[in-house]
């Protein structure tokens, strides 16, 4: 049976099925996986699900904006590609892929550090709005070049991932013995950033905090207390995530810990959130907490395993569609006419699980 042109997908649901097919089990281990019990990967889907929508009607939605600002651009969906180590071992092209289906569609994408072919490349393979995830692994001099990289190749802000202070456990990775090329070379056992500490951000914000530097994000709050410190260090964007459920186990569902960062952050940077958002009425739901940008993490690696290129552009249209519907059908013409009032809590109605939002598989 030949495998279906990217046109044909009409579901999100077929994509997830044909990425399924497409990927050999190592990397698709790798890229469903979770930390050990996988609890929070399972939290996220549940924080989604447990929340409810509260429509109102006749409200002329005959004309729908579903665009948004992403750091003074204006983009298709308030979305963006989430960074994503090893790409590469997913489809062809790695990361230079994504960069095209981002500018295709009309999303930006985050580019990872441990992703192939680098910040040089992947900014040359097309013309979209990005922004430079950085792993630390080397002294501030190394870090300091990554941030002159990004700047020179066209990047747009500057992001620290904070959520892996210790390597974590992914037991679909060890008990199938898949070793990710960029930790091949790791010693055993390096936890890189677990000498990390805000003094990093001090430093990167007096040296780079000027209007010639790059703006800063700091990938992986998960509470209040947290989110309020890296207010007060003048951070630009606070991003909620737990890393997709892949480091700390037993945490909780990044869409139950956005409203508590909302309320600390008070409108004093933007807040952006990934976890377990894999349709466009979890988008919805994202942006009706407060979140001004939702990441998607596996959601466009299924795209990108479904048919590359053309199977990521096609996971983002059918995903705008369900936006469309979703804001239509809650009375909302554009995002700016969400509100907290559409959402309340409801039990949820299915066993959440990484895949869980595609019952179909
Ligand atoms: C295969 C894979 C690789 C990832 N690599 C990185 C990475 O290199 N840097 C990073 O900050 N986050 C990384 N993440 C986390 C994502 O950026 C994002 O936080 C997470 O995937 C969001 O959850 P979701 O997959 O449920 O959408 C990775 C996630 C996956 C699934």
């Amino acid at each position: 049976m030949n495998a279906p042109h990217s046109e044909e997908f009409l579901t999100l649901q077929e994509i997830v099925a044909a990425a399924r097919a497409n990927t050999a089990p190592g990397p698709w281990s790798y890229l469903i996986g979770g930390a050990e019990t996988e609890t929070t990967v399972r939290r996220n889907r549940l924080a989604l699900d447990s929340i409810g929508f509260r429509p109102r009607v006749l409200r002329d939605v005959s004309r729908i904006d579903s665009g948004a600002a992403f750091l003074g651009r204006r983009m298709r969906l308030p979305v963006m590609l989430a960074p994503i180590g090893g790409l590469e071992s997913l489809v062809e092209g790695g990361a230079a892929s994504a960069a095209r289906g981002a500018a295709q569609f009309g999303v930006p994408q985050m580019l990872s550090s441990v992703c192939q072919p680098g910040l040089e490349a992947t900014a040359a393979a097309a013309d979209t709005v990005r922004v430079f995830q950085l792993y630390v692994r080397g002294d501030d001099a190394w870090v300091d070049d990554h941030v002159k990289r990004a700047k020179d190749n066209g990047y747009s802000a500057f992001c620290l991932t904070v959520d892996v202070a210790m390597y974590s456990r992914r037991e679909r990775d060890i008990v199938g013995r898949f070793v990710k090329p960029w930790r091949a070379t790791a010693p055993a056992g390096s936890n890189f950033q677990s000498g990390l500490s805000w003094d990093q951000v001090k430093r990167y914000k007096d040296k780079f905090g000027d209007k010639h530097g790059l703006p800063l994000i700091i990938k992986g709050i998960a509470t209040a207390e947290d989110a309020e410190i890296a207010v007060a260090h003048g951070v630009e964007v606070v991003y909620v995530s737990n890393h997709g459920g892949r480091q700390l186990d037993h945490g909780l569902g990044s869409a139950a810990v956005l409203p508590e960062v909302v309320k600390a952050v008070a409108g004093r940077a933007q807040v952006w959130v990934d976890g377990g958002f894999m349709r466009g009425t979890d988008v919805v739901k994202g942006i009706a907490l407060g979140a001004s940008c939702v990441g998607l993490g596996r959601l466009a690696c299924l795209g990108l395993a479904a048919d590359g290129v053309a199977g990521l552009v096609r996971a983002l249209e059918i995903l705008e569609e369900e936006v469309r519907v979703c804001l239509g059908l809650l009375g909302a013409a554009s995002f700016a006419e969400l509100t907290p009032a559409h959402l309340c809590a409801a039990p949820a109605v299915s066993e959440p699980g990484v895949l869980s939002a595609f019952p179909l598989i």
